[in-house]
């Protein structure tokens, strides 16, 4: 199976080698500027260095070898040698069809399979998800999706922030208000109960009750260190008490990720790599990888060419505690022991750069990973109407929950007003309500260049006109619906005889699939699938409003149509799928 531009590549890299020049000179690619020809190639412009004649000239020898090998293709010479080149209505029916046999539409493996280990997701136990961690789930479960689509072994890890500070301020505050439970005496050693002492709502609760003390006193600040490094060192009721607290969270995530259709094949956490710690200090140490600085242990990681000094990771603090950085490494390490993987991705905002540069060039310098096999994939914040990083009206950060539940509200009415899902009944409604509601979620985050910054505007998001996840799922329902009234009516799909531009031009977007998805992977974009589903949405949009299919008479035309069609849905519905957005059978 081979693209209409790897065809004519061939083709005009034959050409090129036949005029004695290098046939890498012949790549074609889809035209900047459609209304002259559909694909160019500027092949002539860099053969004149080369050849030492005119590109022009150049260019023309090209056409003439052209006119004779493949007479079918028009090719035009443009201003001082670009090739214009425009493949007969047979290429794009031929085309047409290989894509519509293709269970994956026109979407290759990846020549190259990777082992994969994807992290993201990365919400804190107690403390609430805020859009940071919206943003690394969506962007992660993209990538995840497309890793595997594409062919790679992924395996995806949320990594809970369950070891921090914060442990300690959910024992100590739960310690004030239940004195009584056995975790708090330290004579005990267990067993303690199976039932989890706290609820989500308490752990809701405790946390910011203990931070906002542990702010305004010192006194009761260092209750809750203190507590933490007694659970580090491994205080049996504290530990039993984390296991709780873990449990409880993991939960009502996975709620929260159910309802988002974000999936994880791991629901490890920091406090799980807690064991492998001492060890790896104690290399670090022996082998003089750490060194020891105001009685901390560190790891230097600056290098000559820094234009700023990158600071010392801290392994070990002057307090004799593991730090972020420290269950990092340890991660690694474990990751590397478990799966050994090709490749480690951090789905995580741009503000944690510097702390994995440090991490990256520790793993490095100690010799636990190869360079190059740790990646930070970031990404910008996500800011309110303000242009100010998104709070709530009562000015805290913006809790997943309530976003998603807003989101749905919107949507219903957003249907309500577009008169759709009328017939549909009212389970069946509320479905589609959350599908809308997670593709307009999904898409406006992903749409955006993942490293900018970008406004979060729901009203815009829901809407179904414009460059929204909505617009893109109606669309593909109304291919959908096109597809079964053409069934009901006994219509039946077949060969392509293709003879409107707007036929073409379909053709040309969906045999673009296998270009975007090598470029999504390559840098991590899922924006460029966005783009995609997008302009494959329009091209779908501007055929079907010129090209009759049901009300067609010629009956080759209308198989043919119905056959475009339908592998139009297909690809939709895969790259929507690979963006996160469920195609509802109908509303
Ligand atoms: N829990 C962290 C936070 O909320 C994110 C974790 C990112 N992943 C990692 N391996 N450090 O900031």
């Amino acid at each position: 199976m081979t693209s209409i531009v790897e065809q004519l590549t061939r083709a005009v890299g034959g050409a090129f080698k036949t005029v004695g020049l290098p046939a890498e000179l012949g790549a074609v690619f889809e035209s900047d500027r459609p209304d002259l020809a559909p694909y160019q190639c500027n092949g002539a412009m860099a053969a004149a260095r080369h050849a030492r004649r005119a590109p022009r000239v150049v260019a023309e020898a090209v056409a003439a070898r052209l006119a004779k090998d493949h007479p079918a293709l028009k090719v035009a010479i443009a201003g001082p040698g670009f090739l214009n080149l425009t493949p007969p209505m047979d290429m794009y029916a031929q085309r047409g069809d290989a894509l519509s046999e293709d269970a994956r539409a026109g979407a290759r493996m990846a020549v190259q399979p990777l082992r994969l280990m994807l992290d993201f997701g990365g919400p804190n136990v107690a403390k609430p998800m805020h859009v940071g961690h919206l943003r690394s789930s969506i962007i992660g479960d993209s990538l995840q999706r497309l890793m595997r689509f594409r062919g790679h072994q992924v395996m995806s890890d949320i990594h809970l922030g369950d070891w921090g500070l914060q442990m300690g301020h959910l024992i100590t505050e739960l310690e004030d208000e239940c004195p009584d439970l056995p975790y708090f005496d330290a004579a005990l050693t267990g067993p303690y109960p199976g039932q989890a002492p706290v609820t989500i709502e308490d752990l809701a609760r405790l946390y910011p009750q203990a931070s906002a003390k542990a702010r305004k006193d010192p006194v009761r600040n260092d209750r809750s260190r203190k507590a933490t490094a007694e659970l580090q060192a491994g205080r049996p009721g504290y530990r039993a008490l984390l296991r709780h607290f873990i449990n409880v969270s993991i939960a009502a995530l996975k709620d929260d990720f159910r309802a988002l259709g974000v999936h994880f094949d791991l629901w490890k956490g920091e406090s799980d790599v807690n064991d492998l710690i001492p060890e790896l200090v104690a290399d670090l140490k022996a082998r003089g990888v750490a060194e020891q600085s105001d009685g901390a242990w560190v790891v230097r990681v600056d290098r000559e060419d820094d234009s700023k000094a990158l600071a010392p990771l801290i392994l070990v603090s002057n307090q004799g505690s593991a730090l972020y950085a420290t269950t990092d490494l340890a991660t690694i390490l474990d990751r590397q022991r478990r799966r050994n993987p090709d490749l480690i991705l951090y789905v995580v905002d741009l503000g944690q750069s510097y702390h994995f540069e440090q991490v990256f060039r520790a793993a490095c310098k100690a010799g636990m990973v190869r360079e190059n096999t740790l990646e930070h994939v970031k990404f910008g914040t996500v800011n309110g109407p303000d242009g100010k990083r998104l709070r709530t009206r009562a000015g805290d950060t913006f809790r997943l929950a309530d976003l998603i539940d807003t989101a749905r509200e919107r949507a219903r009415e957003r249907l309500n007003e577009a008169g759709l899902g009328a017939e549909l009944s009212e389970m069946e409604f509320e479905n589609v309500a959350r599908a809308v509601a997670n593709a307009a979620i999904r898409f406006s985050d992903l749409q955006n260049l993942r490293t900018t910054n970008y406004a979060f505007d729901l009203d815009r998001f829901v809407s179904f006109e414009g460059k929204t996840g909505p617009y893109l799922q109606y669309q593909a329902v109304r291919i959908k619906s096109l597809l079964k009234k053409a069934a009901g009516k006994g219509v039946a799909p077949g060969s392509m005889v293709i003879s409107h531009d707007t036929e073409a031009a379909l053709i040309r977007r969906l045999d673009g699939f296998e270009t975007a998805l090598v470029r999504a992977e390559r840098d991590r974009a899922p924006n460029v699938l966005c783009e995609h589903a997008y302009s494959l949405a329009q091209a779908f949009s501007g055929f079907y409003t010129a090209c009759p299919i049901l009300s067609e008479r010629d009956e080759a035309v209308r198989s043919s149509r119905l056959r475009l069609a339908e592998t139009a849905l297909r690809q939709l519905e895969l790259v929507l799928g690979l963006i996160g957005i469920d195609v509802p059978e109908r509303m």
